[in-house]
């Protein structure tokens, strides 16, 4: 069984004060974008995890690994035992700021729940999901969708058009809870600008690139560039080589930038490929579905040779 996860880019990420449980008060668009990760499970004797791809290096195998946590989960709640052998492949930039380890959640629950035929329904899917983290609801929605709480409870948002990304990948990744301890560190020194829900809704209405560019906005930038301070160059050069918008895309440190149309999206991505800002460049379209098991292509049937 196999599901395919994509990754996801906060349109707007706004985070309000810090809650009693240790989470922020957010309220986000999500951005379903078309860079996957394939969660793989099969039957086995007993529970383990293997990680193919790139920065598969920095994937803890234990029960850190949040897929393997989702197993344990969907096995827990039907009384099964969580004997399968779990296979990610990693198209989703690792500590990316880009929910890698949610997306291999939402795949490893849509997987399971497949295999196992325990036809959990969408209620306790998402429920399941925002018990493993923040953006795994979102991961197996896809979509374009508001997030509100800390970031698990989701909203349709009315949007049209289709959009073309350039992310640039940094080397090392950003840990999320170290990003917003910095932006409380910053807020405690002084006040900081406070991004806006409300262009992005208004250029999503309208399906205009450029107006989403302008709007793209995230209160954790300030603070993942007080932590990778190389990440101005790189949101920099991006706007120079005619992106429409740029941003940090969630934690960081990867960014992404929207491009006018598909055309541009690939100009912007070889441009910035010559300027040695970053470790690599994805091109990506949003929004798209979120995980979904991925049917074997049928073995196209051997041309009947003629009758004689
Ligand atoms: O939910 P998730 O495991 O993705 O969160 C990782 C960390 O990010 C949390 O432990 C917390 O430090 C931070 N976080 C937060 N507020 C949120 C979401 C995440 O402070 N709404």
């Amino acid at each position: 069984m196999t599901v395919r996860v994509p990754a996801k880019v906060n349109l707007a990420l706004c985070v309000g004060p810090l809650r009693d449980d240790g989470f922020h008060e957010l309220s986000t668009v999500f951005h379903a974008v078309s860079l996957y990760d394939d969660v793989v499970v099969e039957p086995a004797e007993r529970l383990s995890v293997g990680v193919v791809g790139e920065g598969a290096d920095d994937v803890p195998l234990d029960d850190r690994n949040l897929a393997v946590q989702a197993v344990r989960a969907v096995a827990a709640l039907t009384g099964r035992e969580p004997a399968v052998r779990l296979t990610i492949r990693k198209g989703i930039p690792v500590a990316g700021g880009m929910a890698g380890g949610s997306a291999d959640a939402a795949g490893a629950l849509v997987a399971v729940d497949a295999l196992w035929d325990t036809g959990l329904d969408r209620e306790t899917m998402l429920g399941l999901a925002a018990g493993l983290g923040s953006d795994v609801p979102f991961a197996l929605q896809g979509g374009t969708a508001l997030g509100a709480g800390r970031g698990e409870q989701l909203s349709p948002v009315l949007g049209r058009g289709t959009y073309h990304w350039v992310f640039a990948l940094a080397d090392g990744g950003l840990s999320t809870p170290a990003v917003y301890a910095a932006l409380d560190a910053m807020r405690a020194e002084q006040p900081q600008p406070e991004a806006n829900l409300d262009g992005v809704l208004a250029a999503l209405r309208s399906g205009d690139p450029v107006a989403l560019g302008r709007t793209l906005c995230n209160d954790l930038q300030p603070a993942a560039l007080r932590l990778r301070p190389q990440l101005g160059r790189v949101l920099e050069a991006g706007r120079e080589v005619g992106a429409v918008g740029a941003v940090v895309s969630g934690s960081g440190p990867t960014v992404a930038f929207l491009t006018r149309s598909a055309d541009d999206g690939v100009h912007v991505a070889a441009a910035l490929a010559g300027m040695d800002v970053c470790r690599g460049i994805r091109r990506a379209d949003g929004p798209v579905a979120g995980a979904r098991i991925v049917v074997d292509e049928p073995v196209e049937a051997a041309p009947a040779g003629p009758r004689r």
